[in-house]
């Protein structure tokens, strides 16, 4: 299967995306790799994709003529800490990572979130090379730099924004990856078919099939398509000040909310993402910005993937919005991202706070028309 390569073009902090399958292995292509300053360096991962993974990771950056000593953190968001970071900063040391060192996370967005706010903040800053292994790192968390930890006040109040050297997407590894956790990288898939338009709706809607059997080449073509929609807004607003790269917040507003009112507990982020599209695709239709076409061929969209689409029947929309103004990326009004059409993403700050309410109780009930 041929590979994809993009690249993010942000001048001297420039980098290659590959994805592709088998691009990680013994004997793998090591020349996707740029010149890293040294030769030695860590890979970061977790207990549970170690066993599955590390030792193929660790032989192809061999390959390479890079030297890897492994740290291996505890799964779990819980873990994405201050304690937790330190930890790996004392390992790194440990092992030796200089400045001219690197770190290599492999895992999920914990892991790439935790390493990369590790890479940017030891030694002031080392290389940092990142290899997603679920859907949502692969389509979102490892391209655009931003990286993090949590508070106990509250999630990825911590971070900054620092690129990687180049990121590796290699398709094989979603084989072994949980179907919820596949399911919640969807999520965030068809948000960017939302934020991208008609092309990449049409694949969605063409693909599912072979998507949900996670046949390598859709796989590809689709982290390909998410990649290229991501660094695009990325490109064009890489530190988020100017209202383009907030359009990939799409849905999340709502879905931070809810994730907060259940504790993290009965909606993986993902499927929170999912319910906070339909909340932004209604309001949308309601402000009629959106076609009832459009709105429809959303609803579908997310349908025919599965995605929950409900607002839970016990949610209070009164809770729900006085969190969204409280939310880290809301500004000074009730921010949320509207589409004016499939494709036509806008961050609008000034969202009527009574009409919201209506919409999230409208979006207890089934809106897609079969
Ligand atoms: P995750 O990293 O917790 O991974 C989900 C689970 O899947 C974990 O148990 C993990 O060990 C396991 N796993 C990972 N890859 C596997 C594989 N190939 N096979 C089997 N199991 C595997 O979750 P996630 O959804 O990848 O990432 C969520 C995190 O990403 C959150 O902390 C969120 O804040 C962050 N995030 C960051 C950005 C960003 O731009 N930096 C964007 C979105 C989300
Ligand atoms: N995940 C949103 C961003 O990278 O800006």
């Amino acid at each position: 299967m041929t590979s994809h390569k993009l690249t993010v073009a942000l001048e001297s902090r420039s980098y290659s995306i590959h994805i592709g399958s088998g691009l990680i292995k013994a004997g793998g292509d090591s020349l996707l790799l740029p010149r890293l300053r040294g030769h030695h360096g860590v890979v970061v991962t977790n207990t549970t994709i170690a066993p599955l993974y590390l030792r193929q990771v660790q032989e192809w950056l061999a390959a390479a003529g890079y030297e890897s000593t492994a740290i291996i953190l505890p799964d779990g968001e819980e873990f994405k800490n201050h304690e937790v970071l330190q930890r790996l900063y004392h390992e790194m040391f440990q092992a030796g990572v200089q400045r001219n060192g690197f770190v290599c996370a492999l895992g999920g967005g914990v892991v790439g979130d935790l390493a990369g706010y590790a890479a940017a903040t030891y030694m002031r800053g080392i290389d940092l090379i990142q290899v997603p292994t679920t859907v949502l790192a692969q389509v979102d968390s490892s391209i655009g730099g931003k990286n993090g930890v949590n508070l106990d006040v509250g999630k990825n109040l911590v971070g900054t924004t620092y690129q990687p050297r180049v990121v590796i997407s290699d398709v094989d590894f979603i084989a072994s990856l949980p179907e919820r956790e596949f399911l919640c990288g969807l999520g965030e898939v068809v948000k960017y078919g939302l934020l991208a338009g008609a092309d990449f709706i049409s694949f969605l809607e063409m693909n599912r099939v072979e998507i949900a059997e996670r046949k390598p080449r859709s796989l590809a073509i689709m982290t390909h398509s998410c990649s290229r929609i991501k660094a695009d807004f990325v490109v064009r607003d890489e530190h988020d000040l100017l209202g383009v790269r907030a359009a990939l917040n799409l849905g999340h507003t709502v879905a931070h909310a809810l994730e907060k009112t259940y504790a993290y507990q009965k909606l993986g982020h993902g499927e929170a993402v999912a319910v906070g599209l339909v909340c932004a695709l209604a309001l949308s239709q309601t402000m009629k910005l959106l076609s009832e076409a459009a709105f429809q061929r959303a609803l579908k969209l997310l349908d025919l993937y599965g995605l929950p689409m409900l607002v839970p029947a016990d949610a209070d929309p009164e809770i729900l919005v006085n969190l969204m103004r409280r939310d880290k990326k809301a500004g000074r009004g009730l921010s949320m991202v509207l589409l004016r059409g499939l494709g036509d993403p806008f961050l609008d700050e000034n969202i009527d706070a009574g009409l919201l309410r209506e919409i999230i109780d409208k979006c207890k009930k089934p809106l897609v028309v079969a």
